[in-house]
């Protein structure tokens, strides 16, 4: 069953909104930045932009240095997205970056679609609270998926009190109040919300590369996969509006950026909710317009939704990345069904068929989790037949984790997790030595490679990604950062190519 958050915590709406916990009562209403703070966004969070700006000058001065903050990231792209977002927000109000976790102001950006992710975060957070023993002024934030968790806030309320703000994932625009809330006073600041119809555009953003760069087109998941948590603290599908897409691409190209990776649960989906509806394959074609942009990634596909026009596009857009990545989850239709899926092995194995033809060159990846509640060795072994028929450049393999709240956490016949672990050894054994072989295909043969940076073992070398996402290493120097280069491929080295310029 899906969390029952309305059993959990009363609840009392706000405009369209709705907040599963708070402890805002004695909101700073009456100071008077609250008072005279706009009602509209994304004015409202300009204006605590400025507000929070004054506060950090006047500590700066006080301290006689700048004040620094660290932003740690935990997951999916989706999550290095927002990360981007909360540190645009942290330089524009004047604190500078740095990579110590001693800094003034330090936020983790969580993630909770494994269990092994929400640990690391208490793992760190015990080390945090050591740190602020020593340095009482340091503010510790923390925000994303895991905080959509009602136990998670419980527990962070009750043995984690030196936090001093918790926010998830709905109301992450409102970061700038929040901190304006939490530079005014001393007491741990909790808000969060249910859900969210609100997309907030036009807030600042800092980029991690110059050249390329993430652009959410839609937030949320409506598919409810029954092991995945992510629809309950992510909530429904909300596509962005093309205008607001293609707006911030044109800009974005306009800075420099060349490569843009279009970002959502299920980017097949894109736009059925919308006023107008339009789909993923036709967003797609407008981007490529786009003039200065030159790669087009996106990511993720769900099988199920992945239509002919895609493939159709994909095919004869150069801009398109030739990379899908094609979450297979399982290869046993039994499982897949348990899964909650929407497509047999047979359905899978088709469309990757229909792929091929269209796009013989194209690489293909994967997600796999091994398992799955009532997974038997004949399941397993669909899963390897699959792997072996299709032949993944690379696949993310995952040992199943329960997640309370969803369907499969109730399921029986858990596996035990010394068969789990022996499935998950041999997958991964087998799915690198197809990847070694696969990753060759391009060996002898001049390709585009986009350099993303110096070399981090080898000064003389730069580094970046074919179309197909394989990184390749080859002599050169940082004026190719950012550039597109014809790059002769030497020699295949299992999943990366050593080359020289062509
Ligand atoms: N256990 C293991 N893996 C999971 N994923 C999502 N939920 C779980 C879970 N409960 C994996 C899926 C998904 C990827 C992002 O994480 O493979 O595609
Ligand atoms: Fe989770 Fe399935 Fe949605 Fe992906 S499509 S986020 S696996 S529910």
């Amino acid at each position: 069953m899906p969390l029952d958050y309305a059993n959990i915590y009363p609840e009392r709406s706000r405009r369209r909104s709705e907040i599963i916990m708070e402890n805002l009562e004695n909101r700073i209403e009456n100071r008077e930045i609250f008072k005279n703070a706009p009602r509209t966004e994304p004015e409202r969070q300009h204006y605590f932009i400025g507000q929070c700006r004054k506060s950090v000058k006047k500590r700066s001065e006080e301290l006689g240095r700048p004040l620094f903050f660290r932003c740690v990231t935990f997951g999916c792209q989706m999550n290095a997205r927002d990360s981007e977002k909360l540190e645009g927000i942290l330089e524009a109000v004047g604190y500078r970056k740095t990579d110590s976790e001693e800094a003034d102001f330090v936020i983790y950006n969580t993630c909770t679609v494994r269990e092994n992710a929400n640990l690391k975060v208490y793992g760190h957070l015990g080390q945090l609270g050591k740190a602020k023993k020593k340095q009482p002024w340091m503010k510790i934030a923390l925000c994303g998926c895991m905080m959509q968790e009602p136990q998670v806030v419980e527990k962070l309320k009750k043995s984690y009190r030196f936090v001093d703000l918790i926010f998830g994932t709905h109301n992450i625009y409102k970061f700038a109040e929040y901190l304006a809330e939490v530079l005014a006073r001393d007491e741990m600041v909790v808000e969060i919300w249910k859900d969210t119809d609100q997309i907030v555009e036009n807030l600042p953003v800092d980029r991690k590369y110059p050249f390329k760069s993430g652009v959410n087109i839609m937030f949320g998941c409506n598919n409810f996969c029954s092991y995945c948590i992510v629809p309950y603290v992510r909530g429904r599908e909300r596509s962005r509006r093309p205008e607001e897409i293609l707006t911030e691409i044109r800009r974005l190209a306009q800075d420099g950026v060349v490569e843009i990776m279009l970002l959502g649960q299920n980017v097949n989906s894109y736009g059925k909710n919308l006023e107008q509806p339009m789909t993923f394959a036709q967003l797609l074609r407008e981007v490529a317009k786009i003039d200065g942009i030159q790669r087009i990634r996106f990511m993720t596909s769900h099988p199920k939704d992945l239509s002919d026009e895609l493939i159709e596009v994909m095919a004869s857009e150069p801009k398109v990345c030739r990379h899908l990545h094609l979450p297979l989850q399982s290869g046993s239709s039994r499982i897949l069904k348990q899964m909650n899926r929407r497509y047999t092995k047979e359905q899978y194995l088709d469309l990757v068929d229909r792929i091929r033809r269209a796009i013989p060159d194209i690489s293909l990846t994967t997600d796999i989790i091994v398992g799955f509640p009532g997974e038997t060795e004949e399941d397993f072994q669909e899963t390897l037949d699959v792997v072996r028929r299709v032949c993944y450049d690379s696949a993310f393999t995952f040992q199943y984790s329960k997640r309370s709240g969803t369907p499969a956490a109730a399921m029986e016949n858990q596996v035990p997790h010394e068969e789990v672990q022996r499935h998950f050894d041999q997958l991964l054994a087998e799915v690198q030595e197809i990847a070694r072989e696969v990753c060759r295909r391009d060996e002898h043969t001049v390709q585009e490679v986009l350099v993303e940076g110096i070399n981090e073992h080898d000064a003389s070398l730069v580094s970046g990604r074919l179309s197909n996402n394989i990184l390749v290493h080859f002599p050169g120097d940082a004026s190719m950062i950012g550039t597109l280069q014809k790059v002769y491929l030497e020699e295949s080295r299992g999943f990366y190519y050593m080359g020289r310029l062509a």
